[in-house]
């Protein structure tokens, strides 16, 4: 491919994504502007992500309830809380992509899974994050 190629290539994708971001805000449904939550949710509940284990498997979503890690329940209204200056979509997000950039009051650096930025797809962070952005 030649370099030329490659740059429009490039520019192609971003026009397309482009144009998905400018009509995933007029659609309805269920895609949110920040991803789609129904399937943040089958995801969420999927026993094994790749090889790691999924996100139930330390996350309940009953309030208080500590596996592994702490209960999701309300995620959203603290995580508005959890940095100041920090969106509550930005600090869930950061949360899966770098857990160890804040950790949780009570729990253990590196226990969260490290890997998601390379196991999940842009997507699949987006849809997660939407679901939990649902969970307030
Ligand atoms: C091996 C157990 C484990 C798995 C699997 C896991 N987590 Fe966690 N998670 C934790 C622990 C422990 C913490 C608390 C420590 C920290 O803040 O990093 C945490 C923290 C979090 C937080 C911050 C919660 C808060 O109240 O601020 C979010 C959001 C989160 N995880 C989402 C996820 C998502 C989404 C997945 C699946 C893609 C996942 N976790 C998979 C153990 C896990």
């Amino acid at each position: 491919m030649t370099k030329k190629h490659l740059i429009s290539v490039v520019l192609m994708a971003l026009l397309f994504s482009l144009a998905l971001v400018a009509c995933g805000g007029g659609g309805g449904g269920e895609t949110s502007a920040v991803g789609d939550a129904k399937a943040g949710e089958a995801l969420f509940n999927e026993a094994i992500i790749d090889v790691q284990p999924g996100c139930n498997t330390c996350h309940s979503l009953t309030p208080d309830t500590v596996v592994v890690g702490p209960s999701l329940a309300g995620v959203a209204t603290r995580a508005e809380t959890r940095i100041s200056g920090m969106s509550a979509e930005d600090y869930i997000r950061e949360s899966i992509l770098h857990p160890d950039n804040y950790v949780v009051e009570g729990f253990t650096a590196g226990v969260m899974v490290q890997v998601w930025e390379e196991t999940l797809t842009p997507e699949q962070v987006d849809n997660l994050t939407a679901y939990l952005l649902t969970l307030k």
